[in-house]
Parts: C-alpha cells; sequence; structure tokens
C-alpha cells in the first residue's frame, strides 16, 4: 500500500478532497500519466485527429443506444413498429435515430482514415504492434457489432441482408449448416435470430469493443504515439530535456485537447449537417429499401450490405468457379517461387510444394463460395500480420521511395472502387474489376515482405520536422 499523503490543514477544500481521493485511487496519477504529462509528438497532422473522433463516436453510439434501448421492441412482430414509433412519437426520438444510424457509417469513416493513417505513418511497426492488433480486434468487433445492428429495424435489407450473410457459414464444409442454424436460432432468419442479435449489439459486443478500446490506449501509452516523421521522440536515443521530457514532444494536455477540439468542431459540422439535412445520404447510410417492413416471401431485386461492407462483399462476389483457376495458379507459384528462392532445406522446399498441391486440390474440391468467404475473411485478417509484412527501411511514407507511395495511392483508389462495386448489382465487368481488385489488394500485403524493401528511401532527420503555425 503507497504511503498516506498529509495535506495543510490551509490548504483549500478541493485540494483536501483530492488528496482524499488520490489516497485511495491514482486520480492525479492518471491524469499526469496520460494527459497533462503524456507527451506526444508536436508535428501531430490532420490524420491524428481521428483517434479521439473515434473515441467521440463511439461515446455517441453508446449514448444514442442507450435511449434507442428504451423505445425498441425487439420482437419480429414489432420492432419495425417500434421503430417508426420512435421516429414519429417519441419526443426528440427521430434525432436520437439519426444520430446513431449516421453514427454507424460516421464510425467506419473516422476508423478507415484512422487505419489509413497508421498505414501510411508506419504506425503499426515495432514498438507499436499491438496497438495495431488491437486495433484490428476493434474493427473485427465493429463489424461484428454493425452487422447485428442493422438487423435490429427488421426492413427488407435488414432481413435479407442477414439471410444472405448468415446462409455464408453454410458454406463452411462438414459444419457450416449447423453453424447456420446455431447463428440464426431458426431454419430462417427469425424472431430467435432478432432476439440474440439485439442481445450481442446491446451488450456483448459492445463491452468487448470497450474492453479493446482501453486496452488499444494503455498499449499506445506505453509505448508512445508514432508521428509522421515516424521519428521516435521516446527511445533510447532521443533528444530529452534537463526533465528528462523530450524535446519534440508536448504534453497532451492541453496542447492535444485543444487541437482535438478543432476536430471534434469540425466533425460535428459535417455530421450535424448529414443528420439534419441527409440523413439518408442518397441510399447510402439508410438503404431505402429498409422503410419497407421484412417480408420473408418478398426477396427484393438487388440486395446490398451497407457501404463499409462493400468492399470486403465484393471480394466475396469476385471468388466465382473460375477465379478459382486463378487462386490456385496463385497459391502453385508462390509455392514454387518459395521453394525456388529460399535456402531452406531440400526436405522443407518439398513440404512447402507438396502443402500447395494438397491445398489446390483442396480448393477444387470445395465450392468456391466458400472459398469466397475464406477469402472476405481473410482480407481482415492479414491486416493483423501487417507489422510482420512490412520490411521497409524507414516508418513513414515520406522516407519511403516515390513508387512506394504510388503503390498506397493505389491501395486506395482499389479499395475505393471494390466498395463502388459492391453496391452496384452483380455484371460481368463489375466481376472482373473486383477480381482485379482482389488480387492486387491480397498483391499488396502479401508481396509486401518484397516490395517493401525495394528501392532507395530518403534520409530520416534525427529529429521531426515541425514548423509553428
Ligand atoms: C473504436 C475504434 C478506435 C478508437 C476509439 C481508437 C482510439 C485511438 C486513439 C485515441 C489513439 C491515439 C490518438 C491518435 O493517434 O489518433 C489511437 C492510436 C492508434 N490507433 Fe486507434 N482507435 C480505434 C480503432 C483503431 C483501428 C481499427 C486501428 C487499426 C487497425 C487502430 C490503430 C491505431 C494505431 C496504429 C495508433 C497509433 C498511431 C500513432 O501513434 O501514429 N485504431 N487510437
Amino acid at each position: 500500500m503507497a504511503e498516506f499523503k498529509e495535506i495543510s490543514a490551509d490548504a483549500s477544500a478541493g485540494a483536501k478532497l483530492l488528496n482524499w481521493v488520490d489516497n485511495r485511487f491514482p486520480a492525479s496519477k492518471m491524469y499526469k500519466e496520460h494527459l497533462s504529462e503524456y507527451y506526444a509528438p508536436k508535428n501531430f497532422n490532420f490524420f491524428y485527429f481521428f483517434g479521439s473522433l473515434a473515441l467521440l463516436v463511439l461515446v455517441i453510439q453508446i449514448v444514442t443506444g442507450i435511449f434507442l434501448v428504451m423505445h425498441y421492441k425487439p420482437d419480429a412482430a414489432l420492432a419495425f413498429g417500434s421503430v417508426e414509433y420512435i421516429m414519429r412519437d417519441v419526443p426528440w426520438g427521430w434525432l436520437i435515430r439519426y444520430m446513431h444510424s449516421t453514427g454507424a457509417s460516421a464510425f467506419f469513416i473516422v476508423v478507415y482514415m484512422h487505419m489509413y493513417r497508421g498505414l501510411i505513418y508506419g504506425s503499426y511497426r515495432k514498438p507499436r504492434e499491438l496497438v495495431w492488433v488491437f486495433g484490428c480486434a476493434i474493427f473485427l468487433a465493429l463489424m461484428a457489432e454493425a452487422f447485428m445492428g442493422y438487423l435490429l429495424p427488421w426492413g427488407q435489407m435488414s432481413y435479407w441482408g442477414a439471410q444472405v450473410i448468415v446462409n455464408l457459414f453454410a458454406a463452411v464444409p462438414f459444419v457450416g449448416p449447423d453453424l447456420a442454424l446455431l447463428i440464426r436460432g431458426d431454419y430462417v432468419v427469425g424472431d430467435a435470430t432478432l432476439n440474440r442479435f439485439f442481445s450481442f449489439h446491446v451488450i456483448a459486443v459492445p463491452l468487448v469493443l470497450l474492453g479493446l478500446v482501453v486496452a488499444h490506449i494503455i498499449a499506445l501509452h506505453e509505448v508512445g504515439s508514432n508521428n509522421p516523421d515516424g521519428v521516435e521522440i521516446k527511445g533510447p536515443n532521443a533528444l530529452k530535456d534537463a526533465n528528462g521530457h523530450p524535446l519534440d514532444g508536448v504534453p497532451f494536455h492541453p496542447y492535444y485537447t485543444v487541437h482535438d477540439i478543432l476536430g471534434v468542431s469540425g466533425f460535428l459540422l459535417v455530421f450535424s449537417a448529414v443528420i439534419f439535412f441527409a440523413p439518408e445520404f442518397g441510399g447510402y447510410f439508410l438503404e431505402y429499401n429498409n422503410f419497407i417492413p421484412a417480408d420473408p416471401l418478398k426477396t427484393p431485386l438487388h440486395i446490398a450490405p451497407v457501404w463499409y461492407f462493400t468492399p470486403f462483399y465484393s471480394m466475396l462476389r469476385a471468388i466465382t468457379s473460375e477465379m478459382m483457376y486463378v487462386l490456385i495458379a496463385c497459391v502453385l507459384a508462390g509455392a514454387f517461387f518459395g521453394a525456388v528462392k529460399t535456402n531452406l532445406p531440400k526436405i522443407v522446399k518439398a513440404g512447402v510444394v507438396g502443402a500447395a498441391v494438397f491445398v489446390s486440390l483442396l480448393m477444387l474440391s470445395i465450392d468456391a463460395k466458400f472459398w469466397g468467404v475464406v477469402v472476405m475473411g481473410g482480407a481482415v485478417v492479414i491486416l493483423f500480420f501487417l507489422p510482420w509484412l512490412d520490411n521497409c527501411g524507414v516508418k513513414s511514407i515520406r522516407y519511403r521511395p516515390d513508387w512506394h507511395k504510388y503503390m498506397y495511392g493505389v491501395f486506395v483508389v482499389n479499395f475505393i472502387a471494390l466498395a463502388y462495386l459492391g453496391v452496384q448489382p452483380p455484371s460481368a465487368i463489375g466481376e472482373r474489376v473486383s477480381q482485379v481488385g482482389t488480387l492486387f489488394y491480397f498483391g499488396f500485403f502479401l508481396l509486401m515482405p518484397i516490395w517493401s524493401r525495394m528501392g532507395q528511401t530518403k534520409p530520416v532527420p534525427d529529429r521531426i520536422t515541425f514548423t509553428p503555425h
């Protein structure tokens, strides 16, 4: 037990209270460690708004969610009507609901920007691997949260979207049909599904999300933030002042609390504009078909997930039986290349090639639909491994060879193109483009150990570059 700190009898009542608390709970210690004496690099830019914005949106979602639950009915016969009731009769219900539905899309915009920042500045690299891994787990949990939340209004898209996605699990060999049954709780999406999705959406996944966010920030504060230069301000070689504070750092509070208020203001302006003037956002944030109550007997002509899932949905649709041959060729070529170009013992090389042949046979014998699911899941899982895929000599894009920038540029364009194709009805040309896009997406990551080491990096400065403004 830490020693009790005494305080002068003349101290103010506030100081006495704080001292009383501090002797029982590390309030001042935590405030110092995480805010007033948490030194962050002084060159944070626009991209560094998105972490605090993600926190803000998380709070918005939880608070508006609590109020929605007060009036929402998780019952297949009542759910749609209860949402209409919230929109029309509950005082300010429309605002709460639009904040929550717009918040879902805002969450993904903010998190995609946040992840992109991590990608371009190499924030996932040593010593921040766990910050990134917790982030990827957050992203997975967020996807589960959004998917299950979308069923709750019990509109046509809620219903049929869930039907399509849960049916995908049925493609898993042997256990698939039972797995789908377990998820649904019934032979079709129904009341049982709605009840369990509700339970996961309002309590189970938010608890996991909150726990992961805490772990994410603790891990970040353990090692300190990266910055647009990718220069470590706290490492053993970093320059420090007489008090041991990093010369290139500023205390998070007040510098970045004020900086983040600017980000929050900008965000709230755009967020409110959408809520008040375009809450459906042209059918992207709230799909038109979802204003029709769920009808298990009437399949909508075109079922598309909400925009934030569509890059991954496109990859799922790209895996046709024809595409399987391309994937098999990639697996075999990869194994062959590995066997020829590495110095592994012959027996290991033979093992690699043998395994590749076995996987290829497996790929031929199981339905392409299953491999589509594997590719879709793999597209998220591969992100976890990013810290160990990048071999570039420098962290930040600023000091990488110029052509690396084009790679990242093409990656973004490709991701957006996949997202666009995912909302479009299937077409021959769309299918081809999404197949090329899927290959590029995976090639970007799987070949990163090779391409990231190629090219001439620029010299990284000893200190961060910063011009006060
Ligand atoms: C609910 C979602 C999330 C919240 C609330 C959140 C919160 C934060 C906060 C507050 C920071 C520090 C401020 C900043 O650097 O912007 C941060 C940093 C970071 N986050 Fe997240 N985050 C979330 C999701 C993610 C995801 C999905 C990833 C990646 C897959 C990720 C990766 C990172 C990385 C690498 C850093 C360190 C960045 C650096 O130091 O340059 N985060 N996060």
